[in-house]
């Protein structure tokens, strides 16, 4: 039997978990706030920072929502980081990437205030985790590690290979799973695109995390019976539904099913997770700026 890995189900959990944090800090008269920056020219963007947005709402975390047209200068970008990171009313600025060709995004990251990074990927943030004492865990892969810990899989000792080499993804879920610490210990591979029998590799696998951002690239031939599979992948390919498209993941989903002891869907896997942690960091910065003691699922 496959179990199917219900991402909807655990960051509903983590949400509810996060409610009593987000009442406690609006009782001492702090509203936790995030501000989303978009100026991104990937038309997907802009569904995923409204659903951003939505989970706010939902949980009473105010929002701002600032948007740049695209052929804005970076200048007006940094100038919209830097009045954010100054606003005490602002906890977290996430600007969501990828940014048009013209801005550097690299200097994107380094210009928000590390306290204010709940993406966790400004290189103050990259180095504490790095180093093993994270501020800000980036969301995918700590959503990933719930995802895990709420399946019961236990990563101690466990081969755990991970298909791509990001900086949202792959290098932080490496560097989350090397850790000496719950969540991690695991043996990690990093496989990408020089990778030499990237099969061979997989196979290794008693967790599988594809996060290579190619349409189902992995199948079950690429896997070893019991293998647990966390696709991160959501690309958007041509179909003949509505819309002209259907998301479908970095991973052939039936012929891993056919190897997998549980697997995530796409949709429904790990997307909802990362959003989930993402509001986890911004009560974690609410906190941390109104020096309030809040507790975190
Ligand atoms: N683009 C795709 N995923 C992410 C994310 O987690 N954070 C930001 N800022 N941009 C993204």
């Amino acid at each position: 039997m496959t179990d199917r890995i219900d991402g909807e189900a655990v960051a509903a959990d983590v949400r509810a978990d996060l409610q009593s944090a987000v009442d406690s800090v609006a009782d001492r008269g702090h509203r936790p706030t995030l501000a989303t920056v978009l100026m991104s020219p990937d038309p997907a963007s802009e569904t995923y920072v409204s659903m951003k947005q939505r989970d706010c709402e939902e949980l009473g975390i105010d929002t701002r929502d600032v948007e740049l047209d695209l052929d804005e200068p970076a200048e007006a970008l940094f100038d919209v980081i830097e009045e954010l990171n100054r606003d005490d009313d602002v906890d977290g600025i996430l600007v969501q990437s990828p940014v048009p060709d013209h801005v550097d995004y690299r200097e994107v990251l380094e210009r928000i205030d590390p306290e204010k990074d709940v993406d966790g990927f400004h290189p103050e943030n990259v180095g504490r985790l790095v180093a093993g004492y994270p501020r800000y865990k980036p969301c995918t892969p700590h959503g990933i590690q719930k995802l895990l810990d709420a399946t019961d899989v236990d990563t101690e000792g466990k081969e755990a290979v991970i298909v791509g080499r990001s900086r949202i993804v792959g290098k932080p879920m490496a560097n989350l799973f090397i850790q000496k610490a719950p969540g991690g210990n695991a043996t990690t591979t990093v496989c990408h695109s020089r990778t030499e029998d990237l099969a061979a590799k997989t196979r290794r696998a008693d967790i599988l995390v594809a996060a290579a951002g190619i349409p189902e690239f992995i199948d079950g031939s690429m896997l070893s019976p019991g293998v647990v599979v966390i696709d991160v992948g959501i690309n958007r390919v041509d179909a003949d539904t509505e819309k002209g498209y259907e998301l479908v993941g970095d991973v052939d989903f039936e012929s891993a099913a056919g190897k997998a002891s549980a697997i995530t869907p796409v949709p429904g896997g790990v997307g909802p997770m990362t959003r989930a942690m993402l509001l986890y960091n911004t009560v974690k910065a609410t906190g941390r700026q109104a020096d309030i003691e809040v507790e975190l699922p």
